[in-house]
């Protein structure tokens, strides 16, 4: 079996490269073959560890290992560049979320991939955590009802005042684009192609560049509503990450169990352990092996992806407009818009802005 093994490379051996190099571990699927990295003693010591070579510069990774496949785990800015190189050297490409920092690139990307007749997915590994697969089915089954409600929050307390993850011309954006990519894509998976969004951002404790804390209502072409809270200034301590709700029933998604309950019944059934990473991530790596193979479908096409990146550029730019309605003392004043720093200006009156999405993202 081993040497069925598909061959990966990696481009980056920074935070997130740490959990692939785990699950390379003990996948059946793929193997890791090489790493590179710009800080050439990082890709050193991830290589060390799981025994593969180390290169400075993902160039030369591909020059000298003889790849099936790469993971892309560098900053958001160089995922199109380096997706590309790899793409048209015929190499298929698993690439990190966000996806891309804007659509233009995402779909220059697919353009590579098409061209090449290479695959192209984005890592999103919440779409790989069996109790997301199982509440899905859950509630496609119907015993929830009709769905009205979907909510999800990522909120935990980390310091970005020196990350590049608060550089927008790296990052792309704030917490919005960080952790709102997998909320997305969540939301896209349960309830469909997303019509319409609008952001509301928080304070900003941090005094970042960027976003630090926001809400994102969004309503699905179906018509269910939705609410998204990201937040890296803090931390919500809920014990689940999704709640979808039903005129017959509710469903929660959990850190560390995950259950349902029908209205008709006082009881909740328990149908998930909760999140196990180390299998989320090897889940990604086997599917997208699989997938090459052609022995599987894609959980993430190239296509959802672009989409993803879609309603969160349609986000970004709700974020600059957010318009409120202004109440009692408030209201007599004229105009007014709130922002992450407070009440500007004088009273307002303005329809709450919607931001309409894209049709890919549908
Ligand atoms: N799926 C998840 O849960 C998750 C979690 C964290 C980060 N991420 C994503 O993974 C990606 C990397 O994030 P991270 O937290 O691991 O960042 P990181 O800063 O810890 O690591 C990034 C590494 O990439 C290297 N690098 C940068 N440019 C390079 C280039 N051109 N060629 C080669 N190496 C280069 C850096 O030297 C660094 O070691 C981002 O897209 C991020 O959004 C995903």
């Amino acid at each position: 079996m081993a040497n069925q093994k598909l061959r990966f490379g990696m481009v980056g051996a920074g935070g997130i490269a740490q959990a692939y190099a785990q699950a390379f571990d003990s996948c059946d699927a793929a193997r890791l073959v090489a790493v590179a990295d710009l800080r050439a003693d990082a890709a050193r010591a991830l290589a060390e560890g799981a025994g593969c070579h180390s290169y400075d510069s993902y160039q030369a990774l591909a020059a000298r290992s003889r790849l099936d496949a790469v993971v892309i785990c560098t900053p958001p800015v160089t995922h199109p560049e380096i997706a590309i190189y790899f793409l048209e050297r015929g190499i298929h490409v698993l690439c990190e979320k966000p996806f891309s920092i804007d659509s233009r690139s995402a779909r220059k990307m697919i353009e590579a991939a098409n061209k090449a007749g290479v695959k192209l997915t984005m890592a999103s590994k919440f779409r790989y955590v069996d109790d997301v697969i199982r509440a899905k089915s859950i509630v496609t089954s119907g015993i929830l009802g009709e769905i009205i409600l979907f909510e999800n929050a990522f909120t935990s307390r980390v310091d970005m005042t020196n990350r590049w993850n608060s550089k927008p011309s790296i990052s792309g954006g704030g917490v919005l684009v960080d952790n709102g990519s997998h909320s997305v894509d969540l939301m896209r998976y349960f309830l469909g192609p997303l019509a319409e969004v609008h952001v509301v951002e928080g304070k900003r404790v941090q005094g970042l560049e960027v976003d630090e804390t926001v809400r994102i209502f969004a309503r699905s072409e179906s018509g269910v509503m939705g609410s998204i809270d990201l937040s890296w200034s803090i931390d919500k301590e809920l014990d689940s990450y999704i709640n979808i709700y039903g005129s017959h029933g509710t469903i929660s998604v959990g850190w560390k169990e995950s259950k349902y309950r029908q209205s008709s019944s006082r009881d909740w059934i328990v149908f998930g352990k909760g999140y196990n990473k180390v299998q989320a991530f090897r889940s990604q790596i086997s599917n997208f092996a699989g997938a090459i193979r052609g022995e599987e479908q894609l959980i993430i096409t190239a296509e959802a992806a672009l989409a993803s990146v879609e309603v969160i550029e349609a986000a970004r730019n709700a974020l600059g407009q957010e318009h409120w309605i202004a109440v009692g003392r408030h209201a007599n004043n004229g105009r007014a818009r709130l922002n992450g720093n407070g009440l500007h200006g004088n009273g307002i009156i303005a329809p709450a802005l919607r931001k309409s999405v894209p049709a890919m993202a549908r």
